[in-house]
């Protein structure tokens, strides 16, 4: 048995035996937190330049000027995608080029450049590459990949940094985000709080869209729930979508999701479930969705990144609580999810196979 010892400058260290290829964590019980990894991926440029030369360092802090624009305005985007270990050996990512893309509309948006699609992926491969011990043994989970791009240069008055990190770390985490998986979430419709506002920048990944909502989530979670559904800030009618995921809901066969009109983030497993979802057969619709709508659904679910797709168990809106079957192997999100399996599995050929990027 290996012995590597990974020690940075940052003072973390772990000692970590290696055998077969993996570290030695207790992948039954993987959880949802940062497990500090080997390496990490850093690029930088400067206002009016591009980004060039990025490279991986050993995992660890990284220095930042007091007035970093992240720091101070909160300049900064995020992005997440897992990279999975498949039976057959092959280690895949999920369309990255969507992440890619959404950063490029989240740079525009908050006024940073941004690393073009081919450096983005380019990147990503290398840093899962670069901690392959760490990404789990199949079913276990994956490797969480976090892309960031911060305004780290120094600057006071109200404008565009003036250099830009493009940062990425990756930590193993377990299937689904949320422990109750499967069961089912227990959302709570918030109607005090808002997510986004018109106009805003709730349709991209920006690192100011997460702060504003741990208040409400706080809440919700003393209170029991899972996560919190937010609604329009206009009427306070519609459902929007969940701290963490998308939202769908199912009536009569037909799948509806909250249509991505400026304050939804438009999230690459949301698109991938649209599309194969119509590809299985059924009708799907972006539009506007009220709380009772959501409320006389027949079955509802969540999508993302982290969350993949996972079932609504109830919803309580006011003094209404409503619960939804969620042990029906037939439910509309099993059937989802296990397509959306054997895509990654490799065992659905067809257009979807584009959808796969192999890394080993
Ligand atoms: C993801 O699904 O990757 C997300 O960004 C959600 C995150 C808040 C855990």
């Amino acid at each position: 048995m290996a012995q590597i010892l990974s020690s940075i400058s940052s003072g973390i260290s772990h000692t970590n035996s290696v055998e077969n290829g993996y570290t030695d964590l207790d992948w039954d019980n993987i959880g949802y937190g940062v497990t500090p990894t080997d390496y990490m991926y850093m690029m930088k440029c400067s206002k009016d330049e591009e980004f060039i030369d990025g490279q991986l360092i050993p995992y660890g802090n990284v220095e930042l000027s007091p007035a970093a624009g992240v720091l101070n305005y909160g300049q900064g985007l995020f992005e997440g995608i897992k990279a999975r270990r498949r039976e057959d050996g092959r280690i895949v990512l999920f369309r990255p080029d969507e992440n890619a893309l959404r950063m490029k509309v989240g740079a525009e948006r908050m006024c940073m450049p941004s690393p073009s699609v081919d450096q983005f992926i380019d990147a990503v491969k290398k840093s899962a590459l670069a901690n392959k011990r760490w990404i789990p043994p199949p079913g276990k989970g994956s490797l969480y990949i976090r892309p960031l791009l911060l305004g780290t240069g120094p600057i006071l008055g109200m404008s565009p940094a003036p250099e830009y990190t493009f940062l990425i770390y990756v930590t193993p985490v377990r299937n689904c985000y949320f422990k109750e998986g499967s069961t089912g979430l227990h959302l709570y419709v918030e109607d005090q709080f808002h997510r986004a506002f018109r106009g805003g920048a709730g349709y991209v990944k920006s690192i100011t869209n997460y702060a504003p909502v741990l208040k409400p989530l706080t809440n919700a979670k003393d209170r029991g729930f899972s996560d919190v559904l937010y609604l329009d800030s206009v009427s306070g009618k519609y459902i929007e979508e969940v701290s963490s995921c998308n939202i769908f809901i199912v009536k009569d066969k037909t799948i509806s999701t909250p249509a991505t009109n400026g304050t939804i983030l438009p999230g690459v497993t949301r698109k991938s479930m649209i599309e194969i979802a119509r590809d299985i057969g059924f009708k799907v619709e972006e539009r506007q969705i009220s709380v009772e709508e959501l409320l006389e659904a027949d079955e509802a679910f969540c999508t993302g990144t982290a969350v993949v797709v996972v079932p609504v168990g109830s919803v309580t809106y006011q003094a209404q609580r409503v619960e939804y079957k969620t042990t029906n192997i037939n439910s509309v999100s099993e059937r989802l999810l296990s397509t959306y399996d054997a895509i990654l599995n490799g065992q659905l050929g067809g257009k979807n196979t584009g959808w796969l990027v192999e890394i080993n």
